[in-house]
Formats: C-alpha cells, sequence, structure tokens
C-alpha cells in the first residue's frame, strides 16, 4: 500500500457509519476482522442498528461494507 492509498484507507476508517452510535467504518472492519461474518453480528457487537432511526441510515451502508470486504 503506497502512502496515498494509506491515507485514504486511514481517512475512510474515520467515516461516521452509524450516525445514531457514532460507529466509524474502521470500528466495523474490526469487528469483520474478529469475526462477525454478517449484519446482526455487527449489530450486536456495536449496537448498530438500535439508535433513534432504527438502522434506516445505517444498515445499507454496513451491509455494503460487508460485501465489499467478504
Ligand atoms: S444511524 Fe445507525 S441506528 Fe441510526
Amino acid at each position: 500500500m503506497n502512502n496515498d492509498s494509506y491515507e485514504q484507507h486511514v481517512i475512510e476508517s474515520f467515516k461516521v457509519i452509524c450516525l445514531c452510535k457514532s460507529v466509524k467504518k474502521g470500528s466495523i472492519l474490526k469487528a469483520i476482522k474478529e469475526g462477525c461474518t454478517n449484519l446482526s453480528d455487527i449489530n450486536r457487537k456495536l449496537g448498530t442498528g438500535s439508535g433513534d432511526c432504527h438502522g434506516e441510515r445505517c444498515q445499507d451502508k454496513i451491509r455494503q461494507i460487508l460485501n465489499e470486504v467478504t
């Protein structure tokens, strides 16, 4: 990974995916690395989907991340 793509990776990891619970993309990637294999696993581990919007704003984004890395 060159410096530019590493920098981009770091910036991406700070992106907030679940606004209600302030969960960043990096935390989701870490949860996947630690064994979460589906949306329910991630929601259980990080609390995503249980905020005021009940996942309306984040669940599709998390599914997309899962599809990208699994
Ligand atoms: S943004 Fe994730 S529960 Fe609302």
